[in-house]
């Protein structure tokens, strides 16, 4: 694609409302088909007017995504859903008033408004109201339905700092708006509505047991789990998430985790460990990073994408990872890093 000088809007120390001046050039360059990146409270995504095929298809370009992946639908307010979805069940409404504005995204009968990109072709769309001032400000300003990935090169760990998506794609987009680090860290929780219950398409920033406090049955999609299967989300099927060294989880004690480094230097290789703060000061002759507490998944959520990217700057040729508990929030957490892992060393 031909490269363009990309607008950096950034709006940290400012108030933001649909009067601020950059919030209202970012929303004037949606209305005129252009991409821009914003802050979500997970992750940045890159945004396009969603009912234009051309300006969602120049996503598609500046990522380098599959065609077959579609994106997700954000509007500003809940009365907005009716302008892209043919209706709503019950159980939809009830997860919409719960969680929205909020890390959810309902998959629900598409009523033909969204461009035929924006959904791959399916007969369903994605759609979610996200809870950062500045997305609800644009979305508010655009006036129409935003399509938008995360704002990473497709394969890459989702951008969580604006400087994330310039690495990834300055001269590729229109602008990037940057309001600081996202609060979440992993993206939203993909839920299947279109059925007689609530399927789990993707884990993420609402965790299952917050669901069944809403709906009485929430079940995950085999796929998520079985990476055999062919899943439903067709996002899920794609390497995702990965820095450039290869990454393996070693699922096992500090002590393991030691061994396995030794082994490595062995063998003339440069290691660096993706560790908890618990165990980070353990590790010799690594480059160990952080990426929170043990104790605090929120933490460890909000951080893995930086701390994985961060690799990209050290001299590493592999880079091992700690593994968390399958619980909670941990559910996205190891989704992420099973996903972005080419190995996982059970010791
Ligand atoms: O938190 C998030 O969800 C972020 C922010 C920017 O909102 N967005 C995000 O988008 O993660 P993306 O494109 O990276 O992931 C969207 C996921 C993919 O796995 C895609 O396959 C799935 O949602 N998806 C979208 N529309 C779908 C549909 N109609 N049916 C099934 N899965 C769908
Ligand atoms: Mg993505």
């Amino acid at each position: 694609m031909s490269e363009m000088e990309t607008k950096y809007w950034n709006v940290q120390d400012e108030k933001i409302d649909v009067n601020n001046s950059k919030i209202i050039a970012a929303a004037e360059a949606i209305r005129r088909q252009e991409t821009v990146a914003f802050p979500t409270e997970t992750v940045y995504g890159l945004g396009a007017d969603a009912t234009s095929h051309s300006a969602v298809d120049k996503i598609f370009q500046a990522k380098g995504r599959p065609g077959d992946n579609p994106l997700i639908v954000h509007i500003a307010k809940i009365e907005q859903v009716e302008q892209v979805v043919e209706d709503i069940p019950d159980m939809a409404l009830k997860l919409m008033e719960a969680f929205w504005p909020g890390p959810l995204t309902l998959i629900l009968n598409s009523n033909g408004a969204s461009a035929d990109n924006v959904t791959a072709g399916l007969s369903t769309v994605g759609v979610r109201i996200p809870d950062h001032p500045v997305a609800q400000a644009m979305l508010t300003a655009s006036q129409v339905p935003v399509a938008a990935p995360s704002a990473n090169r497709s394969g890459r760990p989702s951008p969580t700092t604006a400087q994330h998506v310039y690495d990834d794609l300055a001269g590729r987009v229109y602008g990037i708006v940057d309001c600081g680090p996202t609060g979440v860290g992993v993206e939203s929780t993909v839920v299947d509505c279109t059925g007689e219950q609530a399927v789990i398409l993707r884990p993420g920033g609402v965790t299952k047991e917050e669901l069944e406090q809403v709906v009485e049955t929430v079940s995950t999609d085999s796929a998520v789990e079985n990476k055999e299967e062919q899943p439903k989300s067709p996002g899920m099927k794609y390497t995702h998430y990965a820095p450039n060294a290869p990454f393996w989880l070693v699922e096992g004690s500090a002590d393991a985790m030691q061994q396995e480094i030794n082994r490595l230097n062995q063998d003339g290789l440069n290691v660096g460990v993706m560790a908890s703060e618990e165990n980070a000061a353990h590790y010799q002759h690594a480059i160990v990073k952080s990426c929170g507490s043990r104790e605090n998944l929120r933490e460890v959520a909000q951080q893995i994408y930086d701390v994985l990217r961060t690799f990209n700057r050290e001299n590493v040729d592999v880079i091992l990872g700690e593994t968390f508990t399958k619980k909670g929030l941990g559910v996205a957490v190891m989704n992420r890093l099973e996903k972005a892992s080419s190995k996982i060393i059970k010791i």
